[in-house]
This record gives structure tokens, sequence and C-alpha cells, in this order.
């Protein structure tokens, strides 16, 4: 697209003269936006960049190993992978209000980068992967007084923290937009078209306190979700689609037992830029046979649930 062409050329000339002969540190969450944002960068300043990768342990099945590989061996982009899943996961220990939870990783999330960070040295700018709708969501909500929803979990105050200046090259666009300049990249096409992940990752998908187990029976849970809907031909009409692991079991019958395991929420909605959203309508057939494949592969699972909440009034996440 010549569009997506001219302004790529235009985000690099501006990224050069921003930066410099300077060096740049980014924030990976292996998201589209912050890979976007730091192949992006590094076309235009190669090895003038390091991402640091947080890994907070609360990636879906595989996930941070893709990150790494992907960066590392495809893209030779200098990259610090942060293995701190102990960390997080102790912190967050009988944490169960959703804003603490945010505010404890996102708390963390700064603390981690930032030790890493130094060890770069010498950097004078700070890249993110920042897009339209951010700097709006986090501000305001659209039709009432300025209330913030959720605290979103970014790197806010950090800049000044470190005495870095911002790089923010996706600042002006829209998430289909970010996925037309990583496709005029050169990124894959399996890649650039992934589901949004958010900052706090699995944590947020697991309402109440998080424990290792939970952590793991939901991470089996999305992954068989996600592959029943990629076998359906549905992920590409689906904005979003995860599970969400209820903190609470329920009474089940397996064989000639009885079970009382956990309940899970399936969640899927249509979006264009994620701040109005509809849940996407999944035949019943769909539904009860991937029902039918999470409590027969994923041990600590007997009940499947889908929800149908809109946003609004709902917001995509549970927390
Ligand atoms: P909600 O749940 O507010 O989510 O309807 C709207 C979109 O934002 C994503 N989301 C986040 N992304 N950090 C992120 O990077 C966060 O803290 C965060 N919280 C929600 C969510 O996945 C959805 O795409």
């Amino acid at each position: 697209d010549w569009t997506m062409g001219a302004y790529k050329d235009e985000a690099i000339r501006l990224i050069r003269e921003q930066v410099g002969d300077k060096k740049v540190i980014c924030g990976l969450s292996g998201g589209v936006d912050s890979s976007v944002a730091a192949v992006l960068i590094h076309e235009a300043i190669g090895d003038q960049l390091t991402c640091v990768f947080v890994d907070h342990g609360l990636m879906r099945l595989g996930e941070a190993e893709e990150v790494v590989s992907m960066f590392r061996d495809t893209y030779n982009i200098p990259l610090i992978h942060a293995d701190e899943a102990d960390l997080f996961i102790g912190a967050l220990e009988g944490v169960s209000d959703p804003e603490v939870k945010r505010k404890t990783i996102g708390k963390l999330f700064i603390d981690v980068f930032q030790k890493h960070a130094h060890e770069v040295g010498g950097a004078e700018f700070l890249a993110q992967g920042t897009l339209y709708p951010d700097v709006i969501e986090s501000v305001s909500f659209s039709g009432g007084p300025s209330v913030t929803i959720k605290s979103h979990h970014n790197v806010g105050g950090l800049p000044e923290k470190m005495g870095l200046k911002l790089v923010e090259p996706l600042r002006e666009l829209f998430k289909d937009e970010v996925r037309a300049l990583g496709r005029e990249l050169g990124l894959p096409q399996s890649f650039i078209g992934r589901h949004p992940f958010p900052g706090p990752g699995l944590a947020i998908r697991c309402p109440g306190e998080i424990t290792r187990d939970k952590l793991e029976i939901l991470r089996r849970a999305d992954a068989v979700y996600i592959d029943q809907i990629r076998k359906h031909g549905l992920y590409d009409e689906i904005w979003q689609a995860f599970v969400a692991l209820l903190p609470v079991r329920t009474v089940g019958v397996m064989g000639d037992g009885r079970t009382y395991d956990y309940a899970c929420a399936l969640r899927a909605v249509t979006s264009v830029d994620g701040m109005t959203a509809d849940y996407y309508p999944f035949s019943h057939e769909f539904l009860g046979e991937t029902a039918t494949r999470i409590i027969n592969e994923v041990k600590g699972i007997n009940r499947v649930t889908y929800d149908i909440t809109s946003k609004p009034p709902g917001t995509i996440e549970w927390e």
C-alpha cells in the first residue's frame, strides 16, 4: 500500500532526525505494537537500538520463546531477555484487587526495565509502541467526565525518571494502520494478525488472586480455544479471543466420578479499535465442540461458559 510505504519512509526520516547517533532502548511486550515500533526503529537506526523484553511470566503458552527467537534470530535485533517470572508472581501473591494487580505489575515492570536498560549504557531515548487509542483511553472515557476505567499498563513516568526522551513512532496510528505498517516492514502475516494482548498479561484474565497452578490451567485452556478458532478459520474475523479462568470451582461428573474443578469463560469480540466491541456470534456447534475439548484436554477445568457481554457496558478484559 503506497500510503503506508510513504508513512514508513517519513517515520524513518523523523526517527533518524530525532535520534541522531544516540542509543535507543525499547521495551518489547511480544505484542504487535511494540514489535512494529522496534522493527521500524531498527530499520531507521540499526544497532543503536537495543530491545528489553521484560518477561513477567504472565505470557501465553510458548509466547516468550517466540518473541525471543523472532527478534534475535529472525531480525538480529539486540535483545535483553529479562526472565523475571518469580519476581512478578511472588509480588502478586495474595493480591486480588484488579487495580492493585495492575499497579503491582506496572511498578515492577518499570523497576525491571530500568535495571536492564542501565546495562545498555548511555541510552538517551526510550521507544514505545503507544497508539492513538492508548493516548485517549488512558486519559478519559468518552461521553462522561474524565474517569480512568483501568490504569493502563505502560511505562508512563519512566522517561522522566530515567532522564530519557521518548520515541513514539506509532502515536498517530490506529491498530489497523499499525498492522499495515508492519506488513510494509516485512513482518510475517501470522505475527501481524495476532490478537492484541494486554501488558499485565494473563494476570488480568485470572480474576482474583493468581497462582502458578491457575496460570498453567489458563494457558492450556487458552491454547485449545485459539486452536479451535484457527481450525474453524475464524481467527482473522475476531479482534480478540481468550479464556478467563474464573475464581470459582464447581461440581461436575466425569466417567463415574465427581469432579470439583474450575469454571472458565471464553471471550471473543469484534472491534475496530478496542474502544467499543461486540461479542462474536459463534455457532452453538463451535461452542459445544470447544467446551468438550477444553474439559477433555485441560485438567483442572470442568465447566465452560461463553461471555456475551459487549463493550460498553463490559470491558474486553475481565479486569
Ligand atoms: P478493555 O479491557 O479496557 O481493553 O476493554 C481494551 C483493549 O486494551 C487492551 N488492554 C491493555 N493493553 N495494557 C495494554 O497494553 C493494559 O494494561 C491493557 N488493558 C487492556 C485489551 O486487551 C483490549 O485490547
